[in-house]
């Protein structure tokens, strides 16, 4: 049998992505960002980012159809992202989606964001190895997933308990009077910087903590320890190295995300991790994760850092599987879910 053709829309936060996937083979990936417009807010702002969409969504459309070069009537499906994310956000994907696939009378597919973070490494990779533990680290998540099937059964072992890791750079970049997004400013700062410098708190790996919160990550605490050692330095009249700064909280953020994560993957047996999401484009969380599984005999994927921020190619990817597993298509009635547990792959 052919492998199936899909088209996935993405537009759950500030890009607007249309990915066109054929198995694992990528076709198109076309990403419109509304980054710019958000810069002077120092985060995206919600009303803003579903204005963009709306702007974004037909030339985005149109640009992935001329680079993959196929004829739209051979898809199998449209694949789009039903949540988490925005609301105001996502509706304009949703819709988008069902008047593609009412137009070609193709199924609609409205899945779940996080799962395509993951679907997105076969790309790079080809199929998934399962089971596998999956580190998502994005702007609005920071999760351990069992992953023993892509397309059907996804488990959540660990989540954030307030701030999401990408959150907590984005929020430290801030209090360093750096740009938004802060993830790749800090990344890139941190590389003329000492780890060691300075060291900050590792969140939720004291022993009374480990005890409830094994596999679960707090990123609050290092945020509020950075505020509080830059405001000492300032008010004492003392510069602020913030490259020293930037590479002590990502060796804080890196050392706790991979500690978490390998003791996941030999708690559950699992021979596999995957790293996904934003953060997941991480230089340090990508070299160090690499050392950690690497002493630990487990196997790592990491998709490429073009296709670990949002794009629609991951909604495609993700779509494939689910064709591939025979899963019903969703309903021209769903709607968007802003708070979609991961759980939940296919809605
Ligand atoms: O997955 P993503 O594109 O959007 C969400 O689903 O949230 O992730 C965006 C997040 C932002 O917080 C951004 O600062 C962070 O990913 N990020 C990074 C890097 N590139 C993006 N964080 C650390 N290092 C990076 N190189
Ligand atoms: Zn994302």
């Amino acid at each position: 049998m052919a492998e199936p053709l899909v088209l996935g829309i993405e537009s759950s936060c500030d890009e607007t992505g249309v990915g066109i996937v054929r198995g694992n083979d990528l076709l198109a990936n076309e990403v419109a960002s509304s980054v710019e417009q958000h810069v002077r807010f120092g985060g995206v702002v919600p009303e803003v980012a579903s204005r963009a969409h709306l702007e974004a969504m037909v030339p985005t459309l149109q640009r992935a159809c001329a680079e993959a070069d196929v004829d739209l009537a051979d898809l199998d499906g449209i694949a789009v992202t039903a949540g988490p994310g925005l609301m105001g956000a996502l509706v304009v994907g949703l819709a988008s989606a069902k008047a593609l696939a009412a137009w070609l009378n193709k199924p609609l597919y409205g899945v779940n964001h996080l799962a395509g973070h993951v679907a997105v490494d076969l790309l790079d990779h080809g199929d998934l190895p399962t089971p596998c533990v999956a580190l998502l680290v994005s702007g609005g998540h920071t999760s351990l997933l069992l992953v023993n099937d892509i397309a059907t059964d996804i488990v959540e072992i660990g989540a954030t308990i307030d701030d999401a890791a990408g959150e907590a750079y984005d929020k430290v970049a801030r209090l360093l009077d750096l740009p938004y997004p802060g993830g790749p400013v800090i990344d890139q700062a941190a590389q003329d910087g000492d780890p060691t410098a300075i060291r900050f708190p590792r969140g939720l790996t004291a022993k009374h903590d480990l005890e409830r919160h094994r596999f679960d990550f707090s990123f609050s605490g290092l945020k509020t320890a950075v505020a509080r050692w830059v405001e000492t330095r300032r008010r004492d009249g003392l510069g602020v190295p913030v490259n020293d700064v930037a590479a002590s909280f990502q060796e804080a953020v890196a050392d706790v995300l991979t500690a978490k994560a390998v003791d996941a993957a030999q708690h559950h047996g699992v021979q596999h991790m995957l790293i996904g999401g934003g953060v997941a484009a991480n230089s340090r969380l990508r070299t160090l994760l690499e050392e950690r599984t690497s002493a630990a005999g487990i196997e790592l994927r990491r998709p490429r850092p073009a296709l670990c921020t949002d794009n629609g190619a991951m909604i495609a990817a993700l779509g494939v599987q689910v064709v591939k597993a025979d899963r019903p298509p969703s309903s021209f009635d769903i709607s968007a879910d802003s708070g979609l547990p991961v759980s939940r792959i296919l809605v």
